[in-house]
């Protein structure tokens, strides 16, 4: 009779073991990752973390800007909110005055006592620019949050004459006119000017020019471009839409020996069609796959752009930057221009470009998402005096330690991740070590619907410690809301375990990025 029962309890014990490994099987996903920590590659540059903020909706008014008089918390007129989140990520350098905006704005419109700034229509987005926010206040801001300070030119309706004049008002010491009207206007020393757009799409807004035309012009302006202070500046020529690689080598061709950095402008829309792109809100699985597979093309793209610039310029001298890239959805009805609200899509969405631009660390040395707060695919959305933290922003808080790390190349194998006709890999990764010999490994589960198992080697690297943020929320379409700000949020991260000899396995929850931080 006992024997009967032990018998029947172990029959009863296997059974259960053997249901919970095939539900365990059905319900992750089997992956294996080599990091190679002993064969380190280039440097993952702090800039392709930079951001872009135009003259356009409630970007700058009201989300950076709100006036010295303002009741919201600021200072000297920048909304404090906004500074303090920005510093936390460490906004390694900024662009403004546009996109199409820069094309048409003449910079002294935006110096001299506020109150008397002319008023001018923004023809680009609508409404009006009261150009409170000129020069002075950008390279103050940028000087704020500890960020360089990336302006671009107008090109398409201004001239070399005005650009060069410009460029001598910020960074002219001594005694020139210009030196002393930037004095007389409150600012004494120069500032420091990093990157000088030569134009913006010139293809597009900016113009319409043809590659040939602009390659030409492009020669005139950038021998204009001059820092009166001796500083470096670096020339960003006005590169490719999306996979234009006629307008690359066009322009390329005419001009590469005056190029410093080459940028190229792609957007991810979940439908690819600029007609009807998508909500940012009212989506499904099928959109969540779409919007996935479409941000992942910006690899196929630096590839492309990638291997006309390695023909002029095998030596990568030239930078290839994106300065402005990010998901971008249908208007939403009652909202200030190119306003659009953030998910966890979007979360991951930026954890797979940022993932590609670390492993294009030697040629993508900048880049500019777009753009920073209530614009496009913001860090942060305001509504008068309310802040919330995006999604987005979560992921650049969580990647920061990333920037000036040495990438680590690495193979990763792992199921993908298929709906319908549509397959986008299972889990995307980068890795990299910095300074202080930490590696720090991003990991993204695309699949909303499975966890994944990952084993992980590190090869030339045996960890004592591991630890890790995970970020990842309910829902696919989940959002933070001003009422309801934290629910995509990141978290303390527990699914590692170290397995001794450089092994560790990590449970990657559905629909999730998480960074492992290994000591
Ligand atoms: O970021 C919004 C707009 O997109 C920019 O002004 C322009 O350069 C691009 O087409």
């Amino acid at each position: 009779m006992k024997n009967s029962i032990r018998f029947a309890a172990i029959l009863f014990l296997a059974l259960a073991v053997g249901a919970v490994k095939t539900a365990f099987a059905a319900s992750a996903a089997e992956a294996q990752m080599v990091v190679h920590v002993d064969r380190p590659g280039p440097v993952i540059h702090r800039e392709v973390y930079g951001q872009f903020a135009e003259q356009l909706g409630r970007g700058i008014d009201e989300g950076i800007w709100v006036g010295v008089d303002s009741p919201i918390p600021n200072i000297r007129g920048y909304r404090k909110d906004v500074v303090d989140a920005l510093k936390a990520i460490h906004v390694p350098v900024i662009r403004w005055p546009g996109g199409c905006y820069a094309d048409e704005y003449h910079w002294r419109d935006g110096i001299g006592p506020r109150a008397q700034r002319p008023i001018r229509p923004n023809q680009s987005w609508g409404g009006e620019d009261r150009n409170v926010f000129g020069t002075h206040e950008f390279m103050d801001f940028a000087e704020l949050i500890g960020a360089e300070a990336y302006i671009g030119m107008n090109v398409g309706s201004g001239s070399p004459r005005e650009m060069a004049d410009w460029l001598e008002y910020v960074t002219a010491d001594g005694k020139s006119t210009l030196a002393l009207e930037r004095k007389s206007n409150g600012r004494d020393k120069p500032w420091k000017l990093d990157y000088v757009g030569v134009g913006n799409e010139a293809w597009g807004c900016g113009g319409h020019m043809r590659p040939a035309y602009y390659a030409d012009l492009y020669r005139q302006f950038a021998t204009f471009v001059r820092s009166s202070s001796g500083t470096a500046l670096a020339r960003v020529a006005s590169g490719a839409n999306a996979d234009d690689v006629v307008w690359t080598e066009g322009v390329l061709s005419v001009a590469a020996e005056l190029i410093d950095v080459y940028s190229v402008h792609y957007y991810t829309l979940p439908s690819g069609q600029w007609k009807h792109k998508g909500s940012a809100t009212a989506f499904g699985e099928a959109d969540w796959i779409a919007t996935l597979r479409n941000a992942l093309r910006m690899d196929a793209i630096l590839n492309m752009h990638g291997a006309i610039l390695d023909k002029y310029d095998p030596a990568k001298r030239i930078v290839l930057a994106v300065d402005e890239w990010g998901t971008w959805y249908d208007g939403e009805p009652g909202q200030s221009p190119l306003y659009q609200q953030n998910s966890l899509r979007d979360a991951l969405t930026a954890a797979v470009t940022l993932n590609i631009f670390h492993a294009h660390a030697d040629r993508v040395r900048l880049a500019n998402i777009a753009q920073m707060v209530n614009v496009l695919q913001s860090m942060v959305l305001t509504d008068h005096e309310k802040m919330v933290l995006t999604p987005t922003y979560h992921v650049f808080d969580l990647y920061k330690v990333f920037q000036d790390a040495t990438s680590l190349p690495f193979e990763l194998q792992a199921p993908d991740y298929v709906l319908g006709a549509v397959k986008v890999p299972g889990l995307h990764a980068s890795a990299a070590r910095d300074a202080s010999g930490g590696v720090h490994i991003a990991l993204v589960n695309l699949n909303p619907n499975q966890a994944a198992e990952l084993k992980l080697q590190l090869k030339g690297f045996a960890p004592k410690q591991v630890s890790g943020r995970l970020l990842t929320a309910a829902e696919i379409t989940s959002v933070n809301t001003f009422e309801k700000g934290g629910t995509v949020h990141p978290s303390a991260y527990s699914g590692a375990a170290l397995l001794g000899q450089g092994v560790l396995r990590a449970t990657l929850p559905a629909k999730s990025v998480v960074v492992l931080d290994l000591k």
